[in-house]
C-alpha cells in the first residue's frame, strides 16, 4: 500500500471537453455521449463506461465497475466545446460526416447538436493542405493566436460554469514536422512562437494554450503537437497531464492484438502488408503526401516495437512492413482495412493470415475520446503531470519518457492501465502469478 498522495480528488462540478476539430470523430463522440445520457444508445467500446476491474485475489470476488472504483466524471456533468475552420455546427457536421444514422441518432438530438458551434480556429493551410478554412482567427501572428486560444479557454470555462477542462485534439492530421532546435526548451519554443517560426504548427499552439491554462491535453492525431521537450517541460512545470498520440483504432488496433499473439507463440514473420481504403475527410487529408507521411510514421513503428527484431533476429530480423492508405470516396467513414500477413511455423513452413476489417473509424474512435478525456481529468485530480504512459492503450504512437521505448502490446498496455488505477486507489497490483492458490506457503509463492 502506498501513501494517499495520489488518490484523486472527487469529480465535483462540470467537466468541459474542448475539441480542436469538429469533424467525424468529434461529432460521433459528442452525439454518442448525449444519446447515452438520454438512454438512446450504449457506450460500447468505452472502458470507463463498460469496464470492470478485479481487485485482490480471485477468491475475493471483488470486481467493481471501473467508474465506481475510480471517481471519473459522470456523463451528465460533461459539456462540449470545439474549434473548427469550417463554420458548421455539430448537427451539420455530423450529417456531413455520414457516420451516424440521421433518423435514429442525429435528428432526435438535433437541438443539442445545433447548440455546439465551433469557435474560430487557429488554422493555416500550409499545415493541412487539402482544407480551406473560413471560420478562422484573423491575422497570422502565432503569439496572438496562442493568446486568443487561451482567452477562448477561459471564456468557455466561465460561460459553461466548468470546474475543470480537458482538451483532446480531433483536428486533421498536419504535415510531417521533425523536431528541431525550437522544440528543445520552453524558452526556444516561446521565442519561436514570437518569431512566427514555421516549425510551430497550429496544433502546437492549442497544446501550448491548454497547458498554460492548466488544461490536460491529449493528441488524437499523429502529428507532432505536444510530444517534444519544450511542451513536456511546460506540462511538468504547470502540473498538467499530457498524452498522445494518434487514436488506436482500426487496422493498428488489430495489429497490436495479433502481433503480440504471434510473438508469444514464437511464430516467425516474413511480411505484413496493410492497405486501407477510406472516403471521409480524414482520408482526403491523408491523400496529401505530407499528411500521409505523418500517419505512415505512426503506423510503421508498431510492429518493430512489439516484435523486437534485435532480440529475435531469426524470427523477426527482416520482415517487410508496408502500409498504404488510399482515398476512395464511395467508402465514406466505413473504412476497409485489409491485411496480408506472411508467417512462418515449425521447420519454416510458410502460412498466411488474411484480415479484412470492415470497420467504422469514428465508431471506434469515439469511445477513445471519452476515455482519454475522463482519465486525463482523473490523472489531473490525482496530481499526476507530464506524459501519462498508462494511457498508451488508446494510442498508436504512445509517448514514453526519454530513453524508454514505447509499449505497443495491447495486453501489456491494458495491464498498465488497470494497475495504474489500482495504484491510484491504494489497491494491490495484480501480477497474475497465482501460485498462492497452489502452494501452501504463501510467503514462498511471493504474494
Ligand atoms: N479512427 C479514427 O477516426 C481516427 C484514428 C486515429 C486518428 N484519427 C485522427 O483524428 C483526427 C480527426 O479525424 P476525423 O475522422 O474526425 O477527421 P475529420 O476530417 O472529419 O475532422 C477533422 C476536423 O478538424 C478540422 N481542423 C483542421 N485543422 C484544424 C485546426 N487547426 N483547428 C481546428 N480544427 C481543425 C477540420 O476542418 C475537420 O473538420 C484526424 O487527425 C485523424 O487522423 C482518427
Amino acid at each position: 500500500m502506498r501513501s494517499d498522495s495520489y488518490v484523486p480528488r472527487p469529480a465535483e462540478g462540470r467537466l468541459g471537453i474542448l475539441l480542436p476539430g469538429l469533424g467525424a470523430v468529434s461529432t460521433t463522440f459528442i452525439a454518442g455521449v448525449e444519446l447515452v445520457r438520454r438512454g438512446m444508445g450504449r457506450p460500447i467500446g468505452s472502458v470507463t463506461q463498460m469496464g470492470t476491474i478485479r481487485l485482490g485475489k480471485r477468491t475475493e470476488n471483488r470486481v467493481p465497475p471501473i467508474k465506481e472504483f475510480v471517481p471519473v466524471t459522470e456523463l451528465n456533468d460533461l459539456v462540449f466545446g470545439a474549434w473548427d475552420p469550417f463554420p458548421a455546427n455539430a448537427y451539420e457536421s455530423a450529417i456531413n460526416a455520414g457516420v451516424l444514422d440521421r433518423h435514429s441518432h442525429i435528428e432526435p438530438i438535433a437541438d443539442f447538436l445545433m447548440g455546439i458551434e465551433p469557435m474560430p480556429a487557429v488554422f493555416d493551410q500550409r499545415y493541412v493542405k487539402r482544407l480551406e478554412g473560413i471560420n478562422v482567427k484573423p491575422g497570422t501572428s502565432k503569439r496572438a493566436w496562442a493568446e486568443a486560444l487561451r482567452q477562448d479557454i477561459r471564456d468557455f470555462k466561465a460561460k459553461h460554469n466548468c470546474e475543470r477542462l480537458v482538451m483532446v485534439w480531433c483536428g486533421s492530421t498536419e504535415i510531417y514536422i521533425k523536431q528541431s532546435a525550437i522544440h528543445q526548451s520552453i524558452e526556444a519554443f516561446e521565442a519561436a512562437i514570437d518569431a512566427d517560426h514555421e516549425d510551430v504548427a497550429p496544433s502546437m499552439l492549442y497544446a501550448y494554450a491548454a497547458i498554460m491554462e492548466g488544461v490536460p491535453y491529449a493528441n488524437g492525431a499523429p502529428n507532432l503537437s505536444v510530444d517534444f521537450p519544450a511542451l513536456l517541460q511546460l506540462a511538468e512545470q504547470k502540473g498538467v497531464p499530457v498524452a498522445g498520440k494518434d487514436f488506436k483504432t482500426g487496422q493498428t488496433l488489430m495489429k497490436t492484438i495479433i502481433a503480440p499473439g504471434l510473438k508469444a507463440r514464437m511464430l516467425g514473420l516474413d511480411g505484413w502488408f496493410s492497405t486501407n481504403i477510406l472516403g471521409n475527410r480524414d482520408g482526403e487529408v491523408l491523400d496529401d503526401p505530407g499528411s500521409f507521411k505523418t500517419k505512415e510514421e505512426s503506423k510503421l513503428s508498431v510492429l518493430e516495437h512489439i516484435l523486437q527484431p534485435q532480440t529475435y533476429p531469426e524470427l523477426y530480423g527482416k520482415f517487410a512492413h508496408v502500409v498504404r492508405i488510399n482515398y476512395y470516396p464511395p467508402r465514406g467513414d466505413a473504412k476497409e482495412g485489409w491485411d496480408n500477413i506472411d508467417i512462418r511455423g515449425w521447420l519454416d513452413y510458410p502460412m498466411q493470415i488474411k484480415v479484412d476489417f470492415l470497420c467504422r473509424d469514428s465508431i471506434l474512435a469515439a469511445p477513445i475520446v471519452l476515455d482519454l478525456a475522463l482519465f486525463m481529468d482523473l490523472a489531473h485530480r490525482a496530481g499526476m503531470s507530464g506524459i501519462q504512459e498508462w494511457l498508451s492503450f488508446y494510442l498508436k504512437s504512445p509517448m514514453a519518457a526519454e530513453g524508454l521505448y514505447p509499449e505497443h502490446d495491447l495486453f501489456i498496455q491494458q495491464m498498465k492501465l488497470k494497475n495504474t488505477l489500482r495504484w491510484m486507489m491504494g489497491e494491490d497490483q495484480i501480477t497474475h502469478l497465482g501460485l498462492d492458490y497452489y502452494l501452501e506457503d504463501a510467503e514462498l509463492a511471493g504474494v
